[in-house]
């Protein structure tokens, strides 16, 4: 098991990548802490984690509000006397052409996809250099975060935000041993997407953008978190691991 003995906070960890992230972190042995909006789903997920013999605990917590955020690190350190692994997975995204974003919009998308990164990261990063025991955080960017789609200005902003983010906290907090990575999803099949992917002109459209002509799942970007968070990626910080079946590799 690749984290035994670990303590990872998976933020978004209720649908989608957050969820695949989270139930693999369990498999490879970590305690797992989730958040997210909506106590069913949090609840339908720590109850597979634990059918399957892990560990989790789930809190239902805004990563853009201080106060919450500060309680559930707090509530992990309490529980399980920790925290090795935050994964900045919560994340929202509505389509509107630039000309009609809204100031609302616009907040909203700064709040959740990159204040509640540092907010997270920061209290996650200041918990683990308390005890010295050094740490892996992961922001879940987006190939958006390295090239910009079409009416996402507000939500390619954040992720380009979230990848200098973990730069920049990799340049100050490598002293401390911990190491601090973007990673990059393609064009994952997830309820995010699901508009798309139900849209069988428009995906079929979408696909001639992927060299490898499929949508990629969520368990293909836990597989790569569970590297980042891993000692194998011991070397590894301020980096952007891109998992996307070649998309941004293609010029025309
Ligand atoms: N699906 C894709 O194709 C894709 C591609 C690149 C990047 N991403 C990124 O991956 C992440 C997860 O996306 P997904 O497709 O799994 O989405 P999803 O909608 O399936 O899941 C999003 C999760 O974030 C949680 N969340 C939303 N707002 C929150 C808040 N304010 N506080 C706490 N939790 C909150 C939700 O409860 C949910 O658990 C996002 O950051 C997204 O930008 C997704």
């Amino acid at each position: 098991m690749r984290l035994a003995g670990k303590v990872a906070l998976v933020t978004g960890g209720s649908h989608g990548i957050g969820q695949a992230v989270a139930i693999r972190f369990a498999q490879e042995g970590a305690k797992v802490a989730l958040c997210g909006r909506g106590k069913a789903a949090l609840d339908e997920t720590v109850r597979q984690i634990e059918e399957a013999g892990g560990t989790a605990l789930a809190f239902e917590a805004d990563v853009s509000d201080k106060t919450q955020v500060d309680r559930m690190i707090d509530g992990i350190a309490e529980r399980w006397g920790r925290l090795d692994i935050a994964v900045n997975n919560a994340g929202i995204c509505e389509v509107a052409p630039f000309l009609n974003i809204t100031e609302d919009q616009w907040d909203r998308h700064m709040n959740v996809n990159l204040k509640g990164a540092f907010l997270v990261s920061q209290r996650a990063a200041r918990e683990m250099v308390k005890r010295g025991t050094g740490g892996s955080i992961i922001q879940m960017s987006s190939v958006n975060g390295l090239l910009a789609e079409a009416e996402q200005a507000h939500y390619n902003t954040t992720k380009g935000g979230m990848i200098n983010l973990a730069m920049s906290m990799a340049l100050e907090l490598a002293e401390h041993g911990i190491r601090v990575n973007a990673l990059c999803p393609g064009f994952i099949e997830t309820r995010l997407t699901k508009p798309l992917i139900d849209n069988p002109p428009a995906i079929a459209d979408y696909l001639r953008t992927v060299p490898m002509k499929r949508v990629g799942q969520p368990e293909e970007i836990a597989a790569a978190a569970l590297f980042l968070a891993s000692d194998e990626a011991s070397y590894v910080t301020g980096t952007s691991m891109v998992v996307d079946g070649g998309q941004v590799i293609k010029l025309s």
